[in-house]
């Protein structure tokens, strides 16, 4: 499963960058306003230091001037993949931006028949959102589970399944387990994901019991 950092902070994105456990970035509109950042000099910077899709959502709602953003923001890097809203106009955009080779993420999708669309339509990843769907007690995982089943059926889907809108490390484990080809995880539940209390525990008592021993294996012969 690939690892991708749902924020546009640059310096989360370079410090999980370090861990060598990061495949990509996603952003959206939302994030980059909370960044304080200008939009393309962000993106231009952190497809410097990510090896993998940036992705890099378009502003407008009206195919012509979504197709002339996604083209201006595809320009930015070779790594950027322009983010679509799952709309008529944004599967246009999707369609037309694919058959030029650029990479797209259409995102905003809560169903499966949308997710067919998308793929349909040549995305390079569809984005379904588990945690607003969670939020209004409704199932996300039993989405993420039913995309890949129906993507599986279908070779000629070269769609990746794009796990959004990630509240915990329950969302990613259990995604995991369905085959959905990414993970884009908040900063602190990537933290999350390293933590169990017996880690710690047992890290203290290995510690602890090793300083009795007196020995250095660094100063050993
Ligand atoms: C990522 O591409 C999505 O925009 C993001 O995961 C949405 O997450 P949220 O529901 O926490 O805003």
């Amino acid at each position: 499963m690939k690892f991708f950092v749902d924020t546009a902070d640059f310096d989360d994105i370079k410090e999980l960058q370090e861990t060598g456990l990061i495949d990509g970035v996603t952003t959206n509109p939302s994030l980059i306003a909370k960044s304080g950042r200008e939009f393309l000099p962000l993106i231009k910077e952190i497809c410097a230091i990510v090896d993998g899709p940036v992705s890099a959502e378009v502003a407008a709602t009206d195919y012509e001037t979504m197709l002339k953003e996604g083209r201006k923001l595809a320009k930015i890097a070779d790594n950027v993949a322009v983010k679509v809203p799952l709309t008529p106009d944004g599967l246009k955009v999707c369609k037309a931006l694919s058959d030029e080779g650029t990479m797209v993420n259409v995102t905003l999708c809560f169903s499966a028949s949308q997710a067919i669309l998308a793929a349909k339509a040549g995305a390079a990843f569809i984005s379904p959102f588990v945690g607003r769907l969670d939020d209004l007690s409704q199932d996300g995982l039993q989405l993420i589970e039913d995309i890949v089943e129906i993507y599986d059926n279908y070779p000629e889907f070269t769609t990746e399944v794009l796990v959004a809108s990630i509240r915990n490390p329950n969302h990613i484990v259990e995604s995991a387990k369905m085959g959905a080809h990414v993970a884009t995880i908040p900063p602190q539940v990537i933290r999350q994901l390293y933590k169990h209390p017996l880690t710690d525990k047992g890290l203290a008592d290995f510690v602890a019991d090793w300083q009795k021993t007196g020995q250095s294996i660094l100063d050993a012969a």
